[in-house]
């Protein structure tokens, strides 16, 4: 640590941002950018008194909250904020916490006991979650309670950041009584605000079209995005965000809540009786039952919940540092990432040795830096019918094993990654055949086959175990530096061989934890490789696996005006570091639609850039383009994948025609401006496209990419103030005899430089 740190650090623990007040039973959470304010109501419940923008610290706030939950009245069910409600009492809105009792009753009242605050922030056992490196840049506080009757005990956890208008929060609920019990819900946060004037913002979409921006102002009642799959699931994002009607980018209020979990979630938001909104983020309690013994724990996933004032862009930014710097981690969290080359839509399962070093060697020319295979080198695995499970080299296409095709490819000079599927198995495998039983499925029923492939149960751990050593063994077989972890498939008949029936409930939450096991395993054991998660594209794209491998495979859809609205939604809350994104061959393969290899690279550059095609086949001239590609990504991956996210113009706004976003570097002496125009209009109108997060007293040199002779070019190319970039932008006005030249699907760069 150099002094600097070590200076912020004492400075962090002297001015302690998490505060008690004995005399009003209150915690102030606080930093400048944001207070989180929790009281302890006159009945010992805990309320919630505020979440937003900072309050002065040293002061009681006790007024806020209301005199105490007085259980059924008619009036007073609603209007009390409370930090983690429960079932049974006079608050008739969604509870945060169920938990079965032996008379089979399912009311509790939670009360205060005690509390700690610490410096830093501890880690949820088995589970993924953002961490603090030294203490001074994070403080938590437990606070637990207890409900008499049943003896439930519950610890709610709260982080907050000293850079970031964050707070963290998990939970733990403790069987302290005598009987066993059963927890039926357990969300990881559950946020009252006091009006309803709010929109619901949730990524969807499907496969191929993941993460799309979809807005509805909330209505009376209860409305919510869902998994039931087993995965987080390309339906919907595991997170919910909340705006004025009227925030906009740039300006007003909004919340995120989002799950750092890759399974069955809920994230809902109720509007009560009374006018006030309800947000509860967590597992999914459909389907969910965990006993507990006494004596035993239950963790809940963490909910980063972040408030901004300074519309979606601030939110974003919060979301962005927080989950690139303290949610991924490992060797490779602060490495700029290669530029790979993906055999998979080059050649699918059609190829051998040599192919593959063919495309190889042209992607090295070309300056590409890793080549990854793809799907099909094991078992006899020529389509998709056969072979998950066994992780055994295919020697009729590749005589030389993993080790001999590595090798080739480091000879090359090139580094070598590789596919795998851990958690399948084909029916047609030796796996299936040795342990038909390692598939999940409820005995007596047909399994619902999906990709024609079941899912291994990974609640159990000696599956778990075998899964680690073979992939360990592949992974130490040859010179791999990097892997991509792919998962093709939900899970239906859930249910576990090894599990009692009156525990069938733990299945879905069991396999997660089966699964951050098995990863966790496997990035401890080999911390060089970077890891790529990946499931049919963004099936699982959450911050949960973000905790294991930095970058995940954005989505299967590698159309570029496809992947404008899917990184465009996903940026909300990821950082273009974990987005992989690349260029493919035309036609589409998803699509069909054809788009200049230019554009397609100009979309691809604001992620972790790479190429999915047959180099090979790549004539002279998009050789040459490529070659440009690359060096101008290497030129400006730092800034791309480190710096400052910024969305310009949305695609899913008026007739989506066009989008812009930009990159700026930390100093913001550098940035990259992407502008995407998807069909072009005749005799176009005015167009000026404003900047930000410019120095505004920095003149900046401004070149294009792909050069051009024309008015774009002529009113662009100059050096212009930070400040005028910032007032009056760039220029897009395209002159009308020159429409023609820029055709649909026109992308251009705009790479600013301080002089
Ligand atoms: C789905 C992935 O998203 C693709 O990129 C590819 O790896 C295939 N699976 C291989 O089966």
């Amino acid at each position: 640590m150099d002094d600097r740190a070590l200076d912020r650090d004492v400075e962090g623990l002297l001015t302690m941002p998490i505060e008690w007040d004995a005399s009003a039973r209150q915690l102030h959470l606080r930093n400048d950018q944001v207070s989180y304010l929790i009281r302890v109501l006159e009945d010992g419940s805990i309320g919630q008194l505020h979440f937003g923008a900072p309050l002065a610290d040293g002061r009681s706030y006790r007024h806020l909250g209301r005199a105490g939950f007085q259980g059924f009245t008619n009036r007073l069910d609603d209007p009390i904020a409370l930090e983690y409600p429960t079932a049974g009492g006079g608050d008739f809105r969604m509870p945060a916490l169920v938990v079965e009792q032996a008379d089979g009753s399912s009311s509790l009242r939670l009360e205060y006991a005690s509390h700690r605050i610490f410096p830093g922030k501890a880690s949820i056992d088995g589970l993924p979650s953002t961490y603090a490196e030294s203490a001074g840049e994070a403080t938590s506080v437990e606070i637990e309670l207890v409900d008499r009757p049943s003896g439930v005990q519950v610890a709610l956890s709260y982080t907050i950041f000293r850079d970031a208008p964050i707070v963290a929060r998990h939970v733990r609920i403790r069987n302290g009584g005598s009987a066993r019990l059963r927890v039926t819900t357990a969300m990881s946060a559950s946020l009252d605000l006091p009006d309803d004037a709010w929109t619901l913002v949730q990524l969807s979409g499907a496969w191929a079209r993941e993460r799309h921006v979809t807005d509805r102002r909330l209505a009376p009642g209860r409305q919510s995005t869902a998994s039931l799959r087993g995965a987080s699931g390309h339906e919907h994002d595991p997170s919910l965000i909340l705006r004025r009607p009227t925030t906009t980018e740039t300006s007003g209020e909004a919340y995120g809540l989002s799950l750092v979990y890759s399974g069955n979630f809920l994230a809902e938001a109720e509007v009560g009786l009374y006018g006030t909104t309800r947000a509860r983020l967590g597992i999914n309690p459909e389907g969910f039952a965990w006993t507990l013994e006494p004596g035993a724990d239950f963790n809940t996933p963490e909910a980063v919940l972040a408030w901004s004032n300074d519309g979606l862009d601030g939110l974003s930014a919060a979301y962005h540092g927080l989950y690139r710097e303290r949610l991924a981690r490992g060797s490779w969290r602060d490495r700029p990432r290669p530029v790979l080359i993906n055999n998979w839509e080059g050649t699918y399962f059609a190829f051998d040795e040599q192919k593959l070093v063919d495309i190889a060697t042209v992607a090295r020319d070309l300056g590409i830096e890793l080549f990854v295979l793809d799907d099909g080198w094991f078992g006899a695995r020529d389509d998709d019918t056969s072979s998950l499970g066994d992780w055994v080299v295919d020697r009729r296409k590749l005589p030389n094993g993993i080790d001999g095709l590595g090798r080739r490819i480091e000879d090359l000079g090139m580094r070598f990654g590789l596919w795998i599927e851990p958690e399948m198995v084909s029916e047609k495998s030796q796996l299936f055949a040795a342990h038909p039983d390692w598939a999940i499925g409820v005995a007596g029923r047909p399994r619902t086959e999906s990709r024609q492939q079941l899912v291994l149960d990974l609640s159990r751990p000696e599956i778990v175990d075998h899964l680690f050593t073979v992939i360990s063994e592949v992974l130490a077989s040859a010179p791999i530096s990097y892997v991509k972890w792919d998962m093709n498939r939900n899970i239906t008949e859930p249910a576990s061989l090894a599990l009692p029936a009156e525990r069938q409930g733990e299945f879905f939450h069991r396999y997660i934890l089966g699964l951050y096991d098995l990863y966790g395993r496997l990035t401890g054991a080999f911390p060089e490789i970077l890891f790529e998660s990946c499931a049919g594209g963004g099936g699982r794209f959450d911050p949960g696996m973000l905790a294991y491998a930095p970058q995940a495979w954005t989505s299967d859809d590698t159309d570029a005006i496809e992947r404008l609205r899917i990184q465009w939604g996903a940026s909300l809350l990821y950082p273009t570091s974990s987005m992989g994104a690349h260029v493919s061959a035309v036609p589409n393969h998803q699509t069909g639609r054809r788009t200049p290899i230019a554009t397609r690279a100009a979309v691809a550059f604001f992620g972790v850039f790479g190429y999915e095609l047959d180099a090979t086949s790549l004539s002279g001239a998009e050789r040459a383009e490529v070659a440009d590609q690359v060096a101008f990504y290497k030129d400006h991956r730092e800034l791309v994948q480190r710096g400052r996210f910024v969305r310009l113009r949305s695609p899913f706004e008026g007739d989506g025609n066009e989008t812009a976003w930009m990159s700026v570097s930390d100093d913001r002496r550098q940035a990259v401006v992407g502008f995407y125009q998807t069909l072009t209009r005749p005799n176009p109108g005015v167009n000026r496209l404003r900047l930000r997060e410019l120095d505004p007293s920095a003149r900046y040199r401004i070149t294009l990419w792909p050069a051009r002779a024309d008015t774009v070019e002529r009113d662009n190319a100059l050096v212009r103030g930070g400040d005028e970039l910032t007032e009056v932008g760039l220029f897009l006005d395209v002159d009308r005899h020159e429409v023609a030249n820029h055709g649909d699907y026109w992308a251009q760069l705009f790479i600013l430089r301080a002089e």
